[in-house]
């Protein structure tokens, strides 16, 4: 029996199923994962849901890694829970991303997409209540997981749950928007926990306020930063090196403006275009001296919303580079693939980070760069992410939505002396690295064993 159990929707591993029947394991990175460096194997389990064919057929044949189990929940139970309830739902209100005019509508089909979100999480508090030793700890992660502690202290009252939120939590206005009935629902799953965790005190703030006097769990803010020396060893492996080359020879000696983000909605990747165009145009002097290198790993490109998004940011950069591209420049380099390594090289190129979302739980991102680049890099961000609660003094800060004050900051962060941004950027990276994810984690975990 496990004593520290972690849930989540993605697990720390996936499958992909060949034509010739063989699954190839894949290994994935993120905050969470290192974070769970720190737990001794036989000790620990991470509760996460089969994704895909790869990783339903996994469960079939019983293929698991030591510490992970992986529920294999009805597929279109699974495409409701996450794509029609956590996805179009959950992350547009934390996101306040709703076209107002059309969207929510909370109607026969919302309810029944909602009842299996309900069973979704119910799976995992199943799970979780039949792994779980006497009196452990479980460690529920983000919006997907709602239900979870509340389902959970029902099965098993010994337990000590803790639930984190990696998004922003829905202002009053947005949270109300939801039928009273499921916000309560919601409400009274997340305060099943004995503590509730968020990235900035802003968002715990928030969940405080739309919780009103329903209950009195904990609320605490726990942000979370980047492992440095980790990452630069990443940054500096030989095939980091040689796209840092080809990126070299494609760029010469002209300066970068770097944002890496997934296709989003709330990373606002299409402003942050517009801006650079802005910056092209009021400032004519940068044309033919500065690429804005770009990369959008695709993500959820189940639901339209985000595949229309994505041809959109590719459509805006074509554009950008027919308006002022040369035969020798072509200003907006775009790479719409989950492509780490580019990232990285970009990250070590980097002279500004542009990191301007509409909203966002953190943003690791603006934590990455500054520890990465090479020659200290300006940024350039949103005042609504997260990490803009940690980092705002030594970034130059913008309304995500003033399109115009953003290309203006874009130029600023352009000319920064030279000492100014090995000051700032020493500064950023200092303050990215105090909460690395194993610290992060046990944090969390001895706050939670003390409760
Ligand atoms: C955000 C969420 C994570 C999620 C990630 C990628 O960071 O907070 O829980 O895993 O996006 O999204 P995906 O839908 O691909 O898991």
């Amino acid at each position: 029996m496990a004593t520290v159990l972690v849930a989540s929707n993605r697990g720390p591993v996936s499958y992909a199923l060949g034509e010739d029947g063989s699954l190839d394991t894949r290994r994935g990175g993120g905050g969470l994962v290192s974070a769970l460096s720190a737990i001794d194997a036989r000790e620990g389990l991470w509760v996460c849901a089969a994704l895909g064919e790869g990783d339903r057929e996994a469960v079939r044949r019983g293929v698991a890694e030591q510490g992970v189990r992986m529920l294999d929940i009805d597929p279109s139970v699974y495409a409701d829970a996450y794509n029609g309830i956590a996805n179009s739902v959950l992350w547009f209100l934390h996101h306040h991303l709703y076209d107002i005019p059309r969207e929510p509508v909370f109607d026969a089909g919302f309810r029944r997409r909602w009842e299996s979100y309900r069973t979704y999480n119910r799976a995992f508090a199943e799970a979780l209540a039949a792994e779980a030793a006497e009196g452990a700890a479980v460690l529920v992660q983000d919006y997907h997981l709602a239900l979870v502690p509340g389902q959970l202290r029902e099965l098993r009252p010994d337990l000590r749950i803790a639930h984190f939120t990696h998004t922003p939590w829905a202002s009053p206005p947005y949270l109300g928007m939801l039928p009273t009935d499921i916000r309560e629902e919601l409400l009274r799953g997340m305060l099943g926990a004995d503590r509730l965790g968020f990235h900035t005190r802003a968002w715990a703030e928030a969940f405080e306020e739309g919780a009103g006097d329903l209950g009195r769990t904990t609320v605490a803010a726990y942000p979370l930063g980047v492992d440095g020396e980790e990452l630069r060893a990443l940054a500096y492996r030989p095939e980091v090196d040689e796209k840092l080359a080809r990126l070299r020879t494609e760029i010469g000696d002209r300066k970068t403006i770097v944002r890496v983000d997934r296709t989003e909605l709330s990373k606002n990747i299409l402003r942050g275009l517009l801006a650079y165009r802005e910056l092209l145009t009021t400032h004519p002097e940068w044309r033919n001296r500065v690429v804005h290198l770009a990369s959008a790993y695709p993500s959820r490109q189940d639901l339209e919303s985000y595949r229309s998004y994505t041809t959109a940011v590719t459509d805006l950069a074509e554009e950008i580079n027919t308006e002022f591209g040369t035969p020798d420049w072509q200003p907006v380099l775009v790479s719409v693939k989950d492509d780490f390594t580019r990232s990285l090289a970009a990250y070590r190129l980097a002279d500004v980070a542009l990191v301007n979302p509409v909203r966002d739980g953190m943003n690791l991102v603006a934590k990455e760069i500054p520890v990465v680049s090479e020659t200290g890099c300006a940024l350039v961000l949103s005042r609504e992410a997260g990490a803009y609660e940690e980092l705002h003094e030594d970034a130059l800060v913008v309304n995500p939505f003033d399109v115009s004050e953003t290309a203006e900051a874009l130029h600023r962060a352009l000319t920064m002396p030279p000492s100014e941004r090995t000051d700032r950027t020493k500064r950023l990276a200092a303050t990215a690295t105090a909460h690395p994810p194993q610290r992060w984690f046990l944090n969390q975990l001895e706050a939670l064993r003390e409760r």
